[in-house]
């Protein structure tokens, strides 16, 4: 059972095949996100992803929004009306094989988590991503980077990478401090995740001991799960 594991960005569009153990079989690929990343040219991207990767017996896709039952609700880092799009269906008919659609950031935590207790998962990538698990099994669309912060500010306004760039890492590592000190009195989880394509900036020693980083390719093997758990109930 081969699973394609495709993960959509507001930068890359990645995806590899996958066996049942979670062992990749193909290299990674990954092609830039167009711009403007409208549903017709990122859908026809992960189209190109999934092809040239090969063989293949089902789908799974993380998107940077909120997905319901495989449709998109919301896309705040990508451009065009996603509202409605009907992405499962959209992948199952042009690759051809069954697909399951879920936000990017619960995936990532779904591969990172023990399942125990509250486990919690932040993505630090393009936007600010979140994910909450209880016992394994995911509270799926947790948006916790529109949140506000502080005046008009979200959460992913203090911490995107657009702002990292500007303020620089030290800043925006403090930043990111700050948003873990603020949520731990909130969920009280007991493990907190750290992850997405700027975690690897953050330093460990900084972090308190119930909070890990871990690998952003986790975002393409937290696909495998929403096939794989019984438990998991698709969003
Ligand atoms: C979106 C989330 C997504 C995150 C990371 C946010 O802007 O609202 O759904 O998980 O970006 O891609």
């Amino acid at each position: 059972m081969r699973t394609l594991c495709i993960d959509i960005g507001g930068t890359g569009i990645k995806g590899n095949v996958l066996d049942i153990t979670g062992t990749a079989l193909a290299e990674r690929v990954r092609i830039e996100t167009p711009r403007p990343a409208t549903p017709t040219e990122v859908i026809a991207t992960a189209v190109e992803v999934g092809r040239r990767l090969g063989a293949f017996d089902r789908i799974s896709c993380g998107f940077p929004g909120v997905v319901e039952h495989g449709v998109v609700r919301t896309a705040p880092n990508l451009d065009g009306e996603w509202n409605g799009y009907p992405l499962a269906d959209e992948l199952e008919k042009r690759l051809g094989k069954p697909c399951r659609a879920a936000n990017d950031a619960d995936l990532h935590g779904l591969a990172a988590i023990e399942g125990h207790g509250v486990e919690m998962v932040l993505t630090l990538g393009t936007g600010m991503g979140s994910g909450l698990y209880i016992d394994g099994r995911c509270v799926w669309n947790l948006e916790l980077g529109h949140h506000n912060y502080e005046g008009d500010e979200t959460y992913e306004d203090r911490v995107s990478d657009a702002v990292r760039k500007k303020i620089g890492n030290k800043k925006w590592r403090r930043r990111v401090g700050a948003i873990v000190s603020r949520l731990a009195p909130i969920f009280n989880y007991r493990r907190l995740y750290l992850g997405g394509g700027n975690a690897a900036r953050l330093i460990p020693a900084d972090l308190p001991a119930n909070v890990a980083i871990v690998d952003n390719k986790l975002g393409i093997t937290g696909g495998l799960k929403l096939w794989a758990e019984d438990r998991t109930i698709v969003p």
